[in-house]
């Protein structure tokens, strides 16, 4: 980790006030997820880390939706921004908040790529230029969509021309604005009062202080970043997905550099909520997604789903398994073709094998259940066996009923436990048994089986010819 320089003479404002109509979606835009976690939370995780004296987030479609998602901290206010006339009316709804700064730095919410050095680097540059106002921007390949950055004979900044502004002439620049802005606040609102709305969207734009700010022989400096990625804005789904491809190989490339295998990483999806301990290896096809939290020395895949997932260290999770919102004891085995649900808790060193299904159920250290089987709403004790095809009958139609099982067990292939029944540590269940009755220890417990007959003279049918 980089240490950055604190900000505390710094005013951040987030833009996020925008439906974002070009995503075609009931959701405000910066609430869409990145590798399941919204746009804003990014933007303001980034933020944060200058430590600056505090941030506003402009907020107007849908504002309650994104309150309600962010919470409250300590040094976040929210700015309404009633109607949505422009990015440059978005930043004057601020005008009220902001006080005591030398700078404000203005952001939007829909650019998740964004990383704090960069915007440090940006203010620090601005702050030793002695700028007025400092346009952060980038040299890109496709720069459909965004402002473009006019510049004269020799080199200087006069303005921003948006796209739907531009000539096919300007709309050829491939110097584009990223939207990020430092700008001091001294200057910023009487620059924002005179921005006007005669432009192809009827916007007022925040671009526009540009050239008002040169009018007004004030030093305004347009800088490049190094990393073109991160401005990237998400205006629709295909953004959306190409900023999720590269926030990917960010957090595989943090979990390699942090002692992760991960095989075929281009296979992979490891959602940003999720953690991973040393010496991990992580499979082809594999989906770590939500909370999931995967613990030192575990092997996963290929083709695994993990959601909401804990694995204590050293578990093994055979290829296309399913574990969703289940915990699962250091040294556990599970699959190939595992699967576990909700509710699930396996101890240490348990065997869960293939076509294993497991709900709402305790399995203590040491239990195998190994082929077929589906275990739900269940108590089980240690060191026990189930065979081949068992099944709890845990549902009558309307209600559920539990399981329970003590240690050392032996069920039998093929067995049905009709809960709720109880089986009795160190009992034994023969194969094909329907257990409907509470079990005793020891001994050894059947239900009656059908009679086995033999024809001896029987003949297998053949097949007809023609
Ligand atoms: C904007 C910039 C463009 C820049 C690009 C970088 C303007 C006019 N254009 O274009 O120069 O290249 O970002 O990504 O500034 N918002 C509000 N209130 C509004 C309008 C927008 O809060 O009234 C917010 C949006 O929620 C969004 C951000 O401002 O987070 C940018 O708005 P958006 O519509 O995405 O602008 P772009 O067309 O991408
Ligand atoms: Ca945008």
């Amino acid at each position: 980790m980089i240490s950055l320089p604190e900000y505390p003479d710094l005013q951040v404002c987030v833009l996020a006030a925008g439906q974002g109509k070009r995503m075609r979606s009931n959701q405000p835009k910066v609430l869409h997820k990145v590798l399941g976690r919204a746009m804003i939370d990014y933007v303001l995780h980034t933020v944060e880390e200058l430590r600056p004296k505090s941030i506003a987030v402009v907020t107007g479609h849908a504002s309650e939706q994104v309150r309600a998602h962010v919470g409250q901290p300590a040094n976040l206010s929210w700015v309404i921004q009633d109607k949505q006339l422009g990015t440059g009316h978005a930043v004057k709804q601020c005008e009220e908040v902001i006080r005591d700064v030398r700078d404000v730095l203005i952001v939007c919410g829909d650019t998740p790529l964004l990383r704090s050095d960069t915007l440090s680097a940006l203010v620090d540059v601005h702050r030793s230029n002695d700028a007025a106002v400092t346009v952060l921007t980038a040299k890109v390949d496709e720069p459909y969509g965004y402002g473009r950055i006019q510049r004269d004979a020799k080199g200087n900044v006069t303005g921003i021309v948006e796209e739907k502004d531009a000539s096919d002439d300007e709309r050829r620049i491939a110097e584009v604005s990223s939207g990020i802005y430092c700008v001091r606040h001294d200057v910023l609102f009487d620059l924002l009062y005179k921005i006007g709305n005669r432009n192809a969207q009827g916007e007022y734009y925040l671009p526009d202080i540009v050239p008002l700010a040169l009018a007004n022989d004030q030093r305004v400096d347009a800088i490049a970043m190094r990393d073109m990625a991160e401005m990237i804005g998400v205006n629709n789904r295909v953004q959306l997905s190409e900023v999720e491809d590269l926030m990917q190989q960010r957090i595989i490339r943090d979990w390699q550099m942090q002692g992760v295998t991960v095989e075929k990483p281009d296979t992979v999806r490891i959602e940003a909520t999720v953690n991973l301990g040393v010496d991990v290896v992580i499979q082809a096809g594999c989906y770590l997604i939500g909370s999931t939290r995967v613990g030192d020395g575990c092997r996963v895949g290929p083709n695994a789903v993990l959601v909401d997932a804990w694995l204590d260290d050293d578990v093994e999770v055979f290829a296309f398994s399913h574990i969703y919102s289940a915990n699962v004891g250091a040294g556990t085995q599970i699959g190939p073709y595992g699967r576990l649900r909700p509710g699930t808790v396996l101890g240490e060193d348990v065997h869960v094998g293939n076509f294993v299904e497991i709900k709402n159920s305790i399995v203590d250290r040491g239990s195998k259940i190994n082929h077929l089987s589906y275990i739900g709403d269940t108590d089980m004790g240690s060191g026990c066996n189930v065979g081949a095809g068992s099944i709890t009958c845990n549902y009558d139609g309307a209600n559920k009923h539990r399981t329970r099982i003590g240690d050392d067990v032996f069920v039998g292939s093929d067995t049905k436990l009709i809960a709720p029944v109880e089986v009795h540590s160190g009992a034994t269940i023969g194969a094909g048994s329907i257990v409907s009755k509470d079990v005793e220890s020891g001994g050894l417990t059947l239900s009656e089986r059908p009679d086995q007959r033999h024809i001896a003279n029987w003949q297998r049918p053949s097949k007809r010819k023609g």
